[in-house]
């Protein structure tokens, strides 16, 4: 719900963002993309539909192209998915497996093939594409040693995958042995599994049938069929496989994508029909616009085209940014609409308060997805008023019975694009926002001041943490995978227990075990001893808990996971910290100057600081939760005297000593500061083989550049 709550203002262009609301909005990006990612890659039940991800993801990376000192070895623009689920033996890829940049519109794909051009430094040449329909499916790396097939690995978070070898062997699709003469010693040939509409359908049928829950659509369905314990199920779900890329190969049979993709056909592999070699932009876009005319027609789910630059020595020199190659991009399909009807509106109170209106729908299906909830922003919103007064919809209003248009796409969650008022029904309910909260405590809503100091759109609760909903997701992200991570206490048990009333505040999760001998956990339905003997292990084993998590799961407005790295790391102990805190609130001015010189640190966190522990209730669930921890462990300050502090340092090309996260997380330990472009002001460019553009940029600006060694050197302490 919390994430209801905080799309309660339309966006503000990216380009208008000051720093401070670039830095709040990213961090809740980052950890809403990694939520995303998490749903998508390890639990196959994804929340939102790609477009909207994609959407998500857009305006993450344009934030941190415009303030690129947000970019941090966190950040998932420098991951591939999520780390795998833990389920399957893990397979490092010998090739990291890695994603590709999105166009939209068709000036994307011109930007695209000039970048080509301009990198490539080829202004006459023809570039010739390959063009290949997006399929909708898992990607997978399938490794052939002397012509076997010997393992078969999910994609992961791009370095890792999951290894599903047994359940890959059942595909029909999937040569256990490759076919023809001269095949190279080693063969990795990677690809798309799905399921077809059609099998997905019947799949479901069975699904309901047997009271199980029925996936969302054919990928999941795919996802789902494919990660199973026991291979026999695999082989029951019909299965299909399209192979289009490779990763590591000990020789290379072809000169050109599409000379491999014939290849991969003579070895026994179905690639898609749909391929096609273009010549130039014109026909990129008309290769596009044929393959979504016949999307419908397909037998499985295509979300857009990738194009490939096909001479694949040219894709050697274009190389990589980041986590996508420079020499493919997918044309993604836009956003997709439906009309439906919105049947109710409700209120739901965020983790900060927030009172965020659901529109209740007709059920509708959009993008491949079931929609029935969808946001409705804010008081204004439905009254047809924009963030900046002016009128949406043209100042049509939604009320309770209309017929609106939904659309999946261009924010996190669906959007109300239209309301169409000749469908207005007379019984047709206005909407009043309400007056009290909805929560028990039914305290007054006030509308929250903008920076401004005018009254802005957001309605708020005023009971804090006195407020039971807000209480309980102060609770839920307690315990949330970047808080205190205690397995076995997922959303669903801590609600059972916050509804008995047996943990109201984080401190009661701690003192759960003291109580048992009256509660009886293990008489619980679901429970026994042995799940309850592992959820006190469990909440043991967080009794000693890093600083900037601890400070993350106090769940204090405006400061996640990034703020909380940047306030252990800038007081060092929770002592340090703690007593900072307690003078913000008094108004100790030494001490608010202090924590507004931090890094990163601005007002809109101190203040938020201070209004936390200004409230005496606050202060006592701290003082209560810290009786209960063994230790906050110090967070490491980044040195001040190493060689390397106060300097810039850029990584590019391949690193063979250490990932590329790891290199940046050692340099900022070591004081420096670790970015993603080289400007004048870098200090070092630490280049490994393949490194291209910015190695030219580091000679421009003569900025020292160093080998991987010669780094490793020089940060020696
Ligand atoms: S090429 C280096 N070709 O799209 C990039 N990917 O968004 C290699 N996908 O992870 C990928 N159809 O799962 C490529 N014809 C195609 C594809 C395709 C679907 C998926 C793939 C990839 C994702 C990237």
């Amino acid at each position: 719900m919390a994430r209801a709550a905080k799309q309660a203002k339309p966006l503000t262009d990216v380009v208008k963002l000051t720093r401070a609301q670039a830095k709040v909005e990213h961090m809740r990006l980052a950890l809403e993309v990694e939520a995303h990612d998490r749903r998508y890659y390890q639990e196959d039940a994804p929340s939102v539909s790609d477009a909207e991800y994609d959407a998500l993801r857009q305006r993450f990376n344009a934030i941190e192209q415009r303030f690129p000192e947000l970019v941090s070895t966190e950040s998932p623009s420098q991951k591939i998915g999520a780390a795998p689920s833990g389920r399957f033996r893990k397979v490092r890829h010998a090739v990291p497996m890695l994603s590709l940049d999105n166009a939209f519109v068709e000036q994307d794909v011109r930007d695209f093939a000039d970048r080509i051009v301009r990198f490539l430094k080829l202004p006459d040449e023809q570039i010739d594409f390959s063009a290949e329909p997006k399929i909708d499916g898992l990607s997978m790396s399938l490794r052939y040693e002397g012509g076997e097939l010997v393992t078969a690995a999910t994609r992961g978070d791009g370095a890792e995958g999951e290894d599903v070898t047994a359940n890959i062997r059942t595909l029909d699709d999937v040569p256990q042995k490759l076919k023809g003469r001269n095949i190279p010693e080693v063969c990795e040939v990677r690809g798309e599994v799905y399921m077809t509409k059609q099998a997905f359908l019947a799949l479901n049928r069975k699904q309901v049938e047997a009271s199980e829950a029925p996936f969302a659509n054919p990928r999941n369905s795919a996802a789902g069929s494919l990660r199973q314990k026991d291979p026999a199920i695999t082989a029951s779900r019909p299965l299909g496989f399209f192979a289009y890329a490779w990763g590591e190969m000990s020789a290379m049979p072809e000169e050109t994508q599409s000379g491999m993709i014939h290849w991969f056909e003579r070895c026994g592999f179905k690639t898609n029909p749909l391929t096609k070699l273009c010549h130039s932009v014109e026909q990129l876009i008309a290769f596009h616009r044929k393959i979504e005319e016949s999307r419908a027609g397909l037998d499985y789910d295509i979300d857009g085209v990738v194009y490939k630059v096909d001479r694949i020595d040219w894709q050697e020199r274009l190389g990589f940014v980041s986590r996508t190659p420079r020499w493919a991009i997918a044309h993604k399909f836009p956003a997709e609409r439906a009309m439906t009807v919105l049947r109710d509106i409700e209120i739901q109170v965020g983790r900060t308060g927030t009172l965020a209106p659901v529109g209740k729908l007709e059920p509708v299906g959009v993008g491949g997805v079931i929609v029935q909830n969808v946001t409705l922003h804010n008081e204004d919103y439905i009254k047809g008023v924009g963030g900046d007064g002016e009128p949406i919809r043209e100042g049509r209003d939604i009320r309770i019975g209309d017929t609106v248009v939904i659309q999946r796409a261009g924010d996190v969650i669906p959007q109300v694009v239209d309301v169409v008022i000749d469908k207005r029904p007379k019984s047709a309910r206005e909407f009043h926002f309400p007056k009290k909260c909805p929560c028990p405590l039914h305290t007054d809503v006030v509308r929250e001041e903008t920076a401004m100091g005018e009254e802005g759109s957001r309605a708020r609760c005023t009971g804090e943490f006195a407020c039971p909903f807000q209480k309980i997701e102060h609770l839920k992200l307690f315990v949330s995978r970047r808080a205190f991570d205690i397995d076995g206490l997922g959303e669903k048990q801590l609600q059972f227990f916050f509804d008995e009333g047996w943990v109201k505040e984080p401190a009661d999760i701690f003192t759960l075990q003291k109580r048992n001998s009256r509660l009886k956990l293990e008489e619980i339905e679901g429970y026994g001893d042995t799940s309850v003997r592992n959820l006190f292990a469990a909440i043991d084993s967080r009794r000693r808990i890093a600083l900037e998590r601890f400070i993350y799961a106090l769940g204090m407005r405006h400061v996640g996971e990034t703020t909380a790295l940047a306030l252990a790391r800038g007081y060092g102990s929770w002592d340090a910290f703690h007593e900072a805190c307690l003078k913000v609130a008094r108004k100790d001015e030494e001490a608010i100057a202090e924590m507004d010189a931090l890094d990163q640190i601005g007002d809109t966190v101190i203040q938020s600081i201070a209004a936390y522990f200004g409230e005496s209730h606050n202060r006592g669930i701290v003082d209560r939760l810290v009786k209960e921890i063994d230790a906050i462990v110090d967070a490491e300050k980044p040195k001040s005297n190493s060689k390397v502090a106060g300097k810039t340092v850029v990584f590019t090309g391949t690193l063979e000593k250490m990932t590329r996260d790891e290199a940046k997380a050692t340099a900022e330990r070591l004081g420096a500061k670790a970015a993603g472009s080289v400007s004048k002001k870098t200090d070092y460019v630490v280049a490994g083989p393949g490194a291209g553009s910015k190695l030219a940029e580091a000679r421009k600006h003569g900025v020292t550049v160093l080998t991987e060694d010669e780094w490793l050197a020089l940060i020696e302490e």
